[in-house]
């Protein structure tokens, strides 16, 4: 059996499973030698920890990056943009141009978020300035819509805050950290009810970043129909679009799972409301991604040994503007219908011909970039190294052929970049 790759998965899914044989790769357990390690978010905390001290050799892969949470937690991901904004700020980019209120008119694409406790005096400011929104409290470390309500009262967070403390004996130190969001309580509607998209994006490296764009994403619809109303502000059927809240649901239908492919929600839109501002509307939610992405680029543990698929949420409101609620390291790989069953074992299949090439034992050492032919639904979304090269060039022509040297290599994004500076 010398030669071929040996894997090991602590995820017992046979959308991975059956896309490790179907390569004729061995199957090995954790204690032996291992190439290939599809692992959970909590095994992959054991793996890279100090005490751990464990160090993966050329030829193992593993699928997060070490400190993924700097992305994949809802309050590190929010800090680390608004950290990226007043960088981009500082060093004068376009990018953080501002309106005349003061609102960034293009890195505006989180809801405005605080966290608590720490953050309580900034939100309760923010509330007062509009007090008739609606926000929505989010644990930080929990996923599935789990521990989610909306609130629209001062007296409401007050008596979270009052109820936390005293319903246990744990320490200050140990209880749950939130996030506290402004609600978008106008969501574009579709037959009425409220969507969101489920998008893979594909890292091999953060620095330089490359990345790449799943084309086969989907809506997640929720079961009941939208309505801003105070009154059913407690029914999560109509505010969270999470699979694992709606299909517990009445009208929760098990053939299409509420779902909608990306492309047809695309034909939708391009149909009711034209193709251009379908198009924006899809270059404009590229633009967001890679705009967190480059966010934490600084701050990620560039490891070689890591690859990861993100499961990115993007709620699009009613004047079609894209928000980015979270980004998800372990996207569920569980399948609701037929469909998705194979959409996921495809996702796999076109993940492991990227990050293995021919599914021979990986050699980090090499950088390769894969040829289009084994990207599948994937797209290249970014490329560091080309947008620079491709900035250098314009630079250089733009000065009429002189060499521009270490300064002509900068590549700065003016405002939000065209789509040609993507690759
Ligand atoms: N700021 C927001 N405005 C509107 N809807 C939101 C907002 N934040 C979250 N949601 C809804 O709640 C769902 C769950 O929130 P999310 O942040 O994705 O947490 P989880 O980790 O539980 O999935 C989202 O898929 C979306 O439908
Ligand atoms: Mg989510």
């Amino acid at each position: 059996m010398a030669g071929k790759l040996k894997w090991v998965t602590d995820i017992e899914k046979s959308v991975l499973i059956n896309n490790f044989e179907k390569r004729g790769w061995v199957q090995v357990t954790e204690s032996e030698d291992w190439n290939f390690y599809w692992m959970s978010v909590q095994t992959i905390r054991n793996c890279f920890s100090v005490e751990n001290g464990f160090r993966l050799s050329d030829d193992q892969l593993v699928n997060h990056f070490p400190n993924h949470y700097e992305l994949t937690r809802k309050d590190l991901m929010v800090k680390n943009i608004k950290r990226y904004r007043k960088e981009q700020e500082k060093e004068g980019s376009p990018l953080a141009e501002k309106d005349e209120n003061g609102k960034y008119l293009y890195l505006d694409f989180v809801p405005v978020t605080f966290m608590l406790p720490a953050d309580y005096n900034l939100f309760v400011e923010e509330f007062r300035k509009s007090p008739s929104s609606t926000w929505i409290m989010k644990p930080c470390g929990k996923a599935q819509g789990k521990g989610i309500f909306l609130i629209n009262k001062l007296s409401q967070i007050k008596k979270w805050s009052r109820d936390s403390k005293t319903s246990s004996f744990v320490s200050q130190s140990s209880k749950e950290a939130y996030v506290i969001s402004l609600y978008i309580d106008n969501p574009l509607l579709i037959g009425g009810k409220k969507f969101d998209l489920r998008l893979y994006v594909l890292v091999t490296t953060y620095r330089p970043l490359k990345c790449y764009m799943y084309k086969l994403g989907f809506c997640r619809f929720c079961t009941v129909k939208y309505t801003p109303s105070t009154s059913e502000l407690d029914n999560m059927f109509v505010h969270l679009t999470n699979v694992a809240i709606q299909k517990h649901g009445d009208d929760y239908n098990q053939v299409h799972g509420g779902k909608w492919t990306v492309s047809n929600l695309r034909l939708y839109l391009e149909s009711t409301r034209g193709r251009e501002v379908t198009d924006k509307l899809f270059h404009e939610i590229h633009w967001i991604i890679v705009q967190s992405l480059k966010a934490v680029a600084p701050v990620m543990n560039n490891d070689k040994h890591c690859f990861e698929c993100y499961g990115y949420d993007i709620i699009i409101d009613d004047k079609l503007k894209p928000w980015l609620i979270e980004v998800n390291a372990s996207p569920s790989l569980t399948s609701s219908t037929a469909n998705d069953r194979i959409l996921k074992y495809n996702l796999i299949n076109d993940i492991l011909n990227i990050v293995v090439p021919n599914g021979e034992i990986p050699d980090c050492k090499l950088n390769k970039l894969p040829p289009t032919e084994v990207l599948g639904h994937y797209h290249l979304l970014y490329d560091e190294e080309a947008a620079q090269a491709d900035g250098a060039e314009r630079d250089l022509k733009s000065r009429g052929g002189q060499p521009t040297g270490v300064k002509g290599s900068r590549a700065k994004d003016s405002g939000r970049p065209a789509m040609t500076t993507w690759k």
